[in-house]
């Protein structure tokens, strides 16, 4: 028998339908996987983003998810983790807030026979058997490419490009990873010279306390690199208040692709933008699904990547919803 759509939500019984006649996913049945996701946070676009993909995928897969937010305290974190294990849930998942201290919980996990999912960031762990898969962006090379792209701008220019860097949390991957990927390929080129950090702990008011400082202590700054569009775009207001003209004196790199940031790419505030896909959802649910039915799991799934700058902003906005 093969099986429409509507058939499937009238064979659903108790499941309310939505106004087009499919299933309401506000009020999905609890299919038999159970997953306990940990969350870094609520600190931003990004993460909210991320958020709503992780919920809704698992609504669309009827995976009973246990979702609790971290509230960027690791020692929550894992007492976190230690519930999903008490609640014998058949997956856990989570973001870790910092790369340390997973080596204990993920044992007992373990020992549970729970496989454990990294999504997003990765751990400070030698034993790698204690995770299954891991699904996130490659921080690294996003590094990487926000210093070629800002590099090319001064191509045929001559003399030290002046660059301050805006970094994440202390302690999480991408801020250690987007700031390796960034100084390697500025000392290869030997065209962009770091001369200043400050840390803004992902948020925009974290960005624009962290410019303010920049700016007091630094005489030049000819480009920002802002570890994620929320600070940037917090740059942008503190450069502003300071009378600069942010996308253009300095030019500014932030790496996300949330809609603000392309926002702030079409008004020219912002000079380019990194994407890193939040929506990682879909891909984390499937592997729950195959891990449920005792499937073997790829190790690592990369999400996607782009760079966005002003020309194609507008198209990059196009039904993003985030
Ligand atoms: O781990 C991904 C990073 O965390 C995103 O770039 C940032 O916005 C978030 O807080």
């Amino acid at each position: 028998m093969t099986l429409t759509a509507a058939g499937v939500g009238s064979l659903l019984a108790g499941c309310a339908e939505d106004e087009a006649g499919g299933i309401d996913l506000k009020n999905p049945p609890k299919g038999p996987i159970s997953l306990g996701f940990s969350q870094v946070g609520a600190e931003g676009g990004w993460r909210q983003a991320n958020t709503n993909s992780i919920k809704k995928a698992a609504e669309r897969n009827r995976i009973d998810l246990n979702f609790k937010d971290a509230g960027g305290d690791p020692k929550k974190q894992i007492a976190d983790v230690h519930s999903f294990i008490d609640a014998r849930v058949n997956v856990i998942a989570f973001a870790p807030v910092v790369e340390t201290g997973w080596g204990e919980v993920l044992r007992r996990a373990r020992d549970a026979a729970i496989p454990v999912v990294l999504t997003d960031r990765l751990i400070d762990e030698k034993d790698t058997s204690l995770w299954v898969s891991s699904i996130g962006a490659e921080f690294a090379s996003e590094g990487n490419l926000a210093a070629i792209y800002l590099e090319n701008d001064y191509a045929g220019t001559t003399g030290t490009v002046n660059v301050v860097e805006i970094l994440g949390a202390t302690g999480a991957t991408p801020t250690k990873l987007r700031a390796e990927g960034f100084a390697a390929t500025a000392a290869k080129t030997r065209r962009l010279n770091i001369i200043d950090k400050a840390t803004g702990d992902w948020t925009k008011d974290g960005g624009r306390a962290a410019m303010r400082k920049l700016l007091d202590r630094n005489k030049r700054i000819d480009a920002v690199f802002a570890q994620n569009d929320d600070m940037g775009l917090g740059a942008v207001i503190a450069l502003e208040e300071a009378g600069k003209k942010p996308g253009t004196a300095p030019k500014i790199v932030t790496v996300d692709g949330t809609k603000a940031a392309l926002q702030g790419l079409a008004d020219g505030k912002l000079t380019y933008v990194i994407e890193c896909s939040p929506e990682i959802g879909e891909p984390l649910m499937s592997v729950v699904v195959d891990l449920f039915h005792g499937g073997r799991v790829p190790k690592r799934i990369e999400s996607d990547k782009a760079v966005f700058d002003p020309q194609t902003a507008a198209d990059a906005m196009t039904g993003r919803t985030y």
